[in-house]
């Protein structure tokens, strides 16, 4: 019997989506506004979903105090109120978007979770654009 339990989070950060091997043309063409050479920032909803068997002991698949600590530490202590693409070592060459985002995310959280237990991260980059990372 597998359960899922969850936990939501939130951080602020500015980012800007280009290439530099694009024209500046090319780039506002394929990123409209989050081409802003200036940079813009948006507020980060995060959904954090772990899956596993409930433990007997304590009826719980993961503590979830222990898994808002982990977010703290790995997500929102890295993220919030970071310039993505100059703060973060992971956006020095990748576009800092959602899709990126929830991968960079997915591989920090997946380091700190039991290995028998699925991860997947559902990220909120505005109140009706997310993504979705399971690991695959
Ligand atoms: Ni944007």
């Amino acid at each position: 019997m597998k359960v899922t339990v969850s936990r939501k989070a939130h951080f602020n950060a500015a980012h800007r989506l280009f290439r530099s091997d694009w024209s500046d043309e090319k780039n506002q063409t394929v990123f409209g506004k989050c081409n802003n050479p200036n940079y813009h920032g948006h507020n980060y909803e995060l959904i954090v979903s772990v899956t596993g068997e409930i433990d007997p002991e304590t009826g719980y698949v993961m503590d979830l105090k222990v898994l808002s600590d982990i977010i703290e530490s790995e997500v929102e202590d890295y993220l919030d109120h970071k310039n993505l693409n100059l703060d973060v070592a992971e956006f020095k060459n990748l576009n800092p978007t959602a899709e990126n985002i929830s991968v960079v995310i997915w591989n920090k959280l997946r380091a700190k979770i039991k290995k028998e237990n699925q991860l997947e991260v559902i990220l909120y980059e505005t109140p009706r654009n997310f993504v979705t990372y399971k690991g695959n």
